[in-house]
């Protein structure tokens, strides 16, 4: 598996605005074959951008910036992974603003990467530590809050999935991790994972990545990808986040 961005537009973009964007992304992973481009769209532009691009690269497919930890049913205003199923190849689970503004978490974590999985998705699941400190408070509290995000999984089902470490204090504050940080935290997160699970876990970085530092981020062996947010909304500054990391790497 090569390395990846996703571009995760949250909830911003009108129709018109998203196809034009979408249609930049389709560019951006025609001139990086061996980058894996990947567009979140809000839900509703999803059906109509799939129909738009069917002819679409092998590199590049959309995801979902959020999915249901419960099946098909009555579940107001849910997305189910079925309903997802052959529109997107990618899903965002429990992402820190779905934790904090929709009480996402507990057992529906493992819950929602069960379902993608069922329904050949890939899942991206999201944690991060809430403030900066020190390395070993901080390693500590992420592998926790992992263990109790995936329990019940198993190893087969754990490896695959890719993971994004987005640190709380990095998200949308112009202020993104160290890349030294970055690495420590996905270090630890390794030794973890291969003590739990046998396997090491492909891990993005996401927190206020810009085309500043897509480069050096593209140096840490370590990382597997980014996930952009406010760089991903405009057709240059995720052009050169993508042109930079995948130079780098
Ligand atoms: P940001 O968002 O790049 O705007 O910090 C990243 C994310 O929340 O996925």
């Amino acid at each position: 598996m090569g390395r990846i961005v996703i571009g995760n537009w949250k909830m911003n973009l009108n129709l018109a605005e998203a196809t034009v964007l979408a249609q930049s992304y389709l560019k951006v992973a025609e001139k990086h074959p061996h980058i894996t481009i990947v567009a979140a769209p809000s839900l509703p532009w999803i059906v109509p951008l799939h129909e738009a691009f069917h002819w679409q690269p092998p590199n590049f497919a959309f995801a979902s910036q959020v999915v249901s930890g419960y099946p098909e049913g009555a579940y107001t205003g849910d997305i189910a992974a079925s309903q997802l199923k052959g529109l997107v190849k990618y899903a965002l689970v429990g992402h820190s603003e779905r934790r904090r503004y929709h009480h996402e978490g507990g057992s529906l974590i493992a819950d929602a990467v069960k379902l993608l999985l069922g329904n050949k998705i890939t899942p991206v699941v999201c944690f991060g530590e809430m403030a900066q400190s020190t390395q070993k408070a901080f390693s500590a509290q992420i592998t926790l809050d992992l263990e109790r995000d995936l329990v019940g999984l198993t190893p087969d089902e754990v490896g695959q999935c890719l993971f994004a470490y987005e640190p709380l204090w990095a998200i949308g504050t112009g202020h993104p991790a160290s890349p030294d940080y970055i690495h420590k935290v996905i270090a630890s997160v390794q030794v973890w994972s291969r003590g739990q699970y046998g396997l090491e876990l492909p891990i993005l970085y996401g927190g206020s990545v810009t085309e500043d530092d897509a480069q050096v981020l593209g140096r840490l062996d370590s990382l597997r990808g980014l996930l952009v947010g406010g760089a991903s909304l405009h057709a240059r500054p995720f052009d050169l986040v993508c042109s930079r990391f995948a130079k780098s790497g």
